[in-house]
């Protein structure tokens, strides 16, 4: 069972302005960003398109955060080495997208990458059952994917719980949609151990301090639940 207590917060640069982009990978890497998430839209898989290969070449080149590539496309097979080449460190596909998962996560290996495996809202922790101990990250959906800005969906924190429970401490439970500072606590206190945040960082009119702020949360639950667990 996961009780390390360590929080990483991950900005999704989806909510940024792409107009300076690098300023704001810059900016929010001072601040003390663990990693940076990277949304790949394909408008198929999901109703929106965002950003490519070119694009996460160039963060590439003015970051050495660890670059965590969220695939939301119908055939992330056809896709990920090109993402590993651009400097990838860690690649997600929905499992709901593809017939044989571990097919999937066995290309990754291949390419020398991190592994994440991603649920949607409506995609039960059961379906992952077999694959959470051949990944390094499962990434539990709060909102349908394709949008950022939307509510958080309360109904997947006992889905978090559930992953949890099958995952060790090295693994990572990340969460993505709807998370601030009021959302952060109920994640964390449920076992995600990495949050995807996008307009609650790159929408604050101070993104770093709004960083801060989210770990700071989000940290006090994480620990009170390690203190919970060892009673
Ligand atoms: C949604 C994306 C998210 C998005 C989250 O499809 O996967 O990463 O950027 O945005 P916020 O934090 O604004 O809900
Ligand atoms: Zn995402």
């Amino acid at each position: 069972m996961a009780t390390n207590a360590a929080i990483r917060i991950t900005p999704s640069v989806l909510a940024a302005d792409f107009s300076r982009l690098g300023e704001q990978v810059a900016l929010v890497e001072q601040a003390g960003a663990d990693w940076l998430h990277l949304d790949i839209m394909d408008g198929h898989f999901v109703p929106n398109l965002s950003i490519g290969v070119p694009v996460v070449a160039s963060i590439r080149k003015v970051t050495s955060l660890h670059l965590d590539v969220h695939l939301m496309l119908t055939d992330p097979g056809k896709y990920a080495e090109p993402f590993v080449k651009a400097g990838a460190d860690t690649v997600t596909f929905h499992i709901e997208a593809v017939d044989d998962a571990p097919a999937m996560v066995e290309q990754l290996r291949g390419l020398g990458v991190g592994v994440g495996v991603s649920l949607n809202p409506g995609t039960p922790a059961d379906a992952a059952r077999q694959i959470v101990p051949m990944v390094d990250l499962v990434l539990v959906m709060t909102v349908w994917p394709g949008f950022g800005g939307q509510k958080f969906m309360p109904e997947c924190l006992d889905k978090i719980r559930t992953l949890a429970g099958w995952m060790n401490a090295e693994q990572t439970l990340q969460v993505d949609g709807g998370i601030d500072t009021t959302t952060a606590p109920l994640v964390a206190g449920a076992g995600a151990n990495n949050l995807v945040a996008g307009s609650a960082v790159f929408g604050a009119t101070q993104p770093g301090a709004a960083l801060k702020e989210l770990r700071r949360v989000a940290a006090d639950a994480a620990q009170r639940r390690a203190l919970e667990q060892r009673v």
